[in-house]
């Protein structure tokens, strides 16, 4: 299956956020509330582009690391189709935040922010526990000190998949770096600046497709 685009709406401010999507969000697959956004402004962005998109997939990337049912009460009340929880986050918080998902139906689900040092051992636990989805991430601040996609990533990625994850990659990602992902299922691609603060971000959004359609037809 082609992988969906996803755009992460990493604003400091609500107006900058639907400004942003107003241009691509007829192009877009997933429509992303970032973690920066939604520390701005909480929940509103979701309800808001609820409001304007009623038949698409939206993500809260709150990144939450507890209290899982209760944030997810929020964040699907809110209109979120899928929310992230942290991966250092225990099991009982992942399960909780699944079980509400679930409880509200449809396509309702969880995904995993892979950060740091979490192991296959974690990675077992996750899906003994339900979890489908996972979002392999190279942080902002490890990109900015230099780190770009290597081998180690690539094997990871491959390994996620043959676990049976459904894994989306992001950070950072530019058009040139979609085709080291070639070899992998991947399932969802998220770009957040490549798209944002290109001079026409209707035209990245849609390079961005073409050369997804390139590679997985
Ligand atoms: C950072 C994030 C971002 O939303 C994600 O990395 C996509 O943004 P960009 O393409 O600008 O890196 O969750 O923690
Ligand atoms: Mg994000």
């Amino acid at each position: 299956m082609k992988p969906k685009l996803q755009v992460a709406l990493d604003n400091t401010s609500l107006s900058d956020a639907l400004e942003a999507i107003r241009e691509i969000g007829d192009i877009i697959d997933v429509i992303e509330v970032g973690t920066i956004l939604h520390v701005a402004e909480g929940l509103e962005p979701v309800r808001c582009l609820r409001a304007l998109y009623p038949d698409k997939i939206i993500l809260a990337d709150i990144k939450g690391a507890d209290a899982g049912s209760l944030l997810a009460k929020q964040c699907f009340g809110a209109g979120a189709t899928w929310m992230t929880v942290i991966c250092c986050a225990e099991i009982p918080t992942m399960k909780g935040m699944l079980d509400t998902a679930k409880s509200y139906g449809g396509e309702k689900d969880v995904q995993i922010e892979l950060y740091g040092d979490w192991t296959w051992e974690h990675a077992r636990s996750w899906k003994e526990a339900g979890l489908t989805q996972v979002v392999y991430h190279r942080s902002r601040d490890a990109q900015a000190a230099g780190k770009s996609w290597g081998r180690n990533d690539l094997e990871k990625i491959g390994e996620l998949c043959n676990m049976g994850f459904d894994v989306t990659v992001t950070g950072g990602l530019t058009i040139e770096d979609i085709k080291l992902f070639k070899d992998y299922p991947i399932g969802c691609f998220i770009a957040g600046r490549s798209i944002r603060d290109a001079e026409s971000p209707r035209g990245a959004a849609k390079a961005f497709k073409e050369e997804i359609s390139k590679y997985w037809g």
